[in-house]
């Protein structure tokens, strides 16, 4: 991979196949994918009836200019507000979840005529932009993470609320990387505060969304309704396509006022196509409910192993979105653990700023699948001593 920049660390080059939880490398070793790609094939890797649609939409149409959308990006628009709660509201097709959210940002903005956005402290949002940067002069950064005030109200009552355009919430709090849920009373205040004040709530769903947490989408936990929702990863189920949903009357005060954005694969009649049956797909086959029931026992599983092994710190999680963290130890880090689980051919993820491995596997994983990860886990911290 020499002419390929090297933005982060490159481990494996020889990935040839996948199918669901399983990827496949040019001397046939299977490795079970517990991350989904990067958390976004929810019904697996090559999913035959995703295909099957890709291959229909190509044969017909797979891009178009701006002026001329098609009527499945209409359709998919319903579909998608529909689920979010926000039945007259109106859609955006885009590629990317940093897009979606940056996008959604913007318009935040811009509606409400206030710069200045509150999230919680570590919640990842975006690779770029004002998301991406989070500068200060932008955004108040809410920490939370450290310990759950007692009394909410209280914690929030230096917060110049009336200066705040927008609660951008990722309901994985800091889900992409430390999978902890920020609690449901500071959130419910935060939500609260912000619309009293005439404050909008966008959720970023990019990683919670399609089903990730249990429920279609994580702000359902939190029994809050947002006025913006930023979708994306599992959307496409590795196609790149992402959305931003609105309330009808934001998108009128932006039609009104001449808002324009334009890239050129907006609501293209491929993404749309994916992304429609990515939701008939979950709907069909029951995949949340499946994905919770099965992620609901693998998380039993992982919390035994806590109560095992005491290198173990706490093993936490939603649906299909879990973490186990451990305790700093000499000779066993993240890091060692992803190897040694990757030789054992299972993939995982890691963050060592928060000593986190992350498991985010397909929503079709096979239970069996898990309690063999779990019977390897089990053993590597067994040896870690
Ligand atoms: C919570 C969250 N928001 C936004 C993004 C950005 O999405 P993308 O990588 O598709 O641009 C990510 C990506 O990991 C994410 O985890």
């Amino acid at each position: 991979m020499q002419h390929l920049l090297a933005c982060h660390e490159i481990v494996k080059t020889d990935f040839v196949r996948g199918e669901n939880c399983y990827l496949y490398d040019a001397q046939g070793k299977r490795y079970t994918d517990l991350e989904s790609g990067i958390w976004s094939a929810a019904l697996g890797h090559n999913h035959p009836r995703i295909n099957q649609v890709i291959h229909a939409q190509l044969e017909q149409i797979m891009h178009l200019g701006t002026r001329y959308p098609h009527a499945l990006a209409e359709m998919t628009a319903v579909e998608v507000l529909r689920l979010v709660g926000i039945n007259e509201g109106k859609c955006v097709f885009l590629s990317s979840g940093s897009e979606a959210v940056e996008f959604g940002v913007q318009i935040a903005r811009r509606v409400t005529g206030r710069p200045l956005l509150l999230t919680l402290a570590e919640s990842y949002l975006a690779a770029y932009g004002s998301a991406g940067s989070k500068r200060a002069d932008e955004w108040l950064l809410l920490e939370w993470s450290a310990g759950a005030p007692t009394d909410a109200h209280e914690y929030l009552q230096n917060i110049p609320f009336e200066k705040i355009g927008a609660f951008i919430f990722e309901p994985g709090g800091s889900g992409s990387a430390f999978v902890k849920f920020p609690p449901k009373p500071l959130v419910q205040a935060i939500v609260e505060r912000v619309k009293q004040a005439g404050g909008l709530l966008m959720t970023n769903e990019i990683t919670t969304g399609m089903g990730r947490t249990g429920r279609w989408f994580g702000f359902q936990h939190y029994d809050i309704q947002p006025d913006i929702v930023a979708l994306g990863k599992g959307l496409g189920n590795g196609y790149p396509v992402s959305a931003v949903a609105l309330r009808q009357d934001l998108a009128e005060n932006l039609e009104a006022g001449g808002f324009h954005y334009a890239q050129s694969h907006q609501n293209d009649p491929l993404g749309c196509a994916v992304a429609n049956q990515v939701v008939t797909v979950l709907r069909e086959e029951n995949l949340i409910e499946r994905g919770n029931s099965v992620g609901g026992t693998f998380l039993e599983q992982l919390r035994q192993l806590g109560e095992k092994h005491a290198l173990v710190k706490e093993a936490r999680g939603r649906g299909m979105l879990l973490g186990v963290e451990l305790h700093p130890h000499a000779n066993f880090s993240v890091s060692a653990a992803y190897r040694a689980l990757l030789d054992k051919g299972y993939i995982v993820g890691y963050y060592p700023a928060g000593n986190v491995l992350r498991l985010s596997p397909a929503l079709t994983a096979q239970a069996e699948d898990l309690t063999r990860f779990v019977e390897c886990l089990d053993e590597l911290l067994a040896n870690a001593g």
